[in-house]
């Protein structure tokens, strides 16, 4: 994995510098950093999703958010809007992704020498940004130049460029597919419960209405969302987006019994989200049941521990933010009920993507003849 991702990765450093790097890395992941996001992908999410329901076609859900998580990833860490730019660096960060979990032979035509020329690339791609921000040529207000303005500080308070770069790939692909399979799972579930989407719309609807015509969300709005974030929490528990993550047991601990030091284990989320005994009715989507308090370790998502996902503040309020945006903006049918999985993929994702058609509920209040709600009747009720 070291050779794709970087031997700097937080994935891949050993203990004692992955709490160095791990520390220097949060900051711009705090909830206060997170507020410029929250703006700016508010912005890309509206455009986007305005534009795919203008042309009136089905899209799939899936694609749709793997490429405005990657935008709104590339912008908040680098400022990245360069369409043809973006799409090499999604391209080769796709190649190198792949490669993360393949045979390590450098021969032509591999899945392993693909990705290391990609990373080859990429690496080239942020030395020259990292140079021209040096330099001055070049000054945005983000994850980069967070971490450069450290340059003057002790060793140990700031990160070498190759730390920079390994971590600004790493996040890129924790980032990308995990939030964007999770965003596609909300609808889905959304879909098959009518009941959860009408309550969830009812909530943002009323989250639009308190705010001037065409105004933004902030990041305090997502405080009044609390039905949204159970449905976020709902939505991650049934997806295990992420299905087990490793550890090392370091110390002696028994297992039925046995004792594990030194063991290699897997954590196994799905087996914890499905059990009957921590959840009731666990294969049924009911985001209230986090109206109740979880027991510790029950709810493990993002993982837990020292090496708890570095991302789970963005990845909520990304998925807050869509939710937002969709459920208080349209209307959707989705237009292929196949339920089966991507085969292959490392992360659960459905094969057909979850192709869907848009309807704005402006829209459908302005041109239905009988009014909305009849026209809602027409299309979605039957
Ligand atoms: C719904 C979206 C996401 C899910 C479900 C998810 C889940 C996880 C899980 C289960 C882990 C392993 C935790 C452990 O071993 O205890 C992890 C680690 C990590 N995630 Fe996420 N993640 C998501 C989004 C993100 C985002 C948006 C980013 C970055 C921008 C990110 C960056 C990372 C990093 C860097 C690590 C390694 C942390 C470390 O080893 O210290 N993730 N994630």
């Amino acid at each position: 994995m070291a050779d794709a991702v970087g031997k700097k990765s937080l994935l891949c450093v050993p203990q004692e510098s992955h709490k160095r790097i791990r520390r220097l890395l949060s900051d711009p992941f705090s909830m206060n950093s997170l507020s410029k996001f929250v703006e700016r992908f508010d912005n890309m999410l509206c455009e986007r999703l305005k534009k795919v329901q203008m042309e009136e076609k089905s899209f799939t859900v899936l694609d749709f958010n793997m490429k405005v998580t990657f935008d709104a990833m590339c912008d908040m860490l680098m400022s990245i809007k360069d369409a043809s730019l973006l799409e090499q660096i999604e391209r080769d960060c796709t190649v190198v992704s792949d490669a993360m979990l393949s045979f390590p032979v450098m021969i032509p035509g591999t899945r392993y020498y693909k990705g290391i020329k990609a990373r080859r690339r990429l690496m080239e791609t942020f030395k020259k940004m990292i140079t021209a921000r040096r330099s001055g040529k070049d000054y945005h207000e983000d994850f980069l130049q967070s971490m450069l303005e450290k340059d003057s500080c002790p060793a140990d308070q700031k990160l070498d460029d190759e730390e920079i770069m390994d971590n600004l790939l790493t996040m890129i692909i924790a980032g990308q597919t995990t939030t964007a399979a999770a965003m596609m799972w909300s609808v889905k579930f959304l879909d098959e419960h009518r009941e959860a989407q009408n309550r969830l719309r009812e909530e943002q609807l009323s989250v639009l209405r308190s705010k001037p015509n065409g105004a933004l969300l902030a990041l305090d709005d997502l405080n009044s969302m609390s039905y949204a974030s159970k449905v976020v929490k709902e939505t991650l528990r049934m997806s295990n987006v992420l299905l087990w993550f490793p550890r090392v047991a370091l110390n002696d601990c028994s297992i039925e019994g046995k004792f594990i030091k030194g063991w290699h284990a897997n954590i196994d989320a799905t087996c914890i989200h499905y059990d009957p005994t921590i959840y009731k009715h666990p294969m049924r989507f009911n985001p209230s049941r986090f109206d109740e308090m979880q027991k510790p370790y029950s709810y493990i998502p993002f993982g837990s521990g020292p090496r708890t996902c570095l991302g789970i503040n963005m990845a909520k309020v990304t998925m807050l933010v869509f939710l937002y945006r969709l459920t208080s903006g349209y209307k959707w049918t989705v237009d292929d009920l196949d339920c089966s999985l991507e085969r292959k993929a490392h992360i659960p994702r459905l094969r057909s993507g979850c192709p869907i058609t848009l309807t704005a509920l402006h829209d459908e209040q302005q041109t239905s003849p009988n009014g909305p709600i009849k026209k809602m009747h027409k299309k979605f009720l039957m």
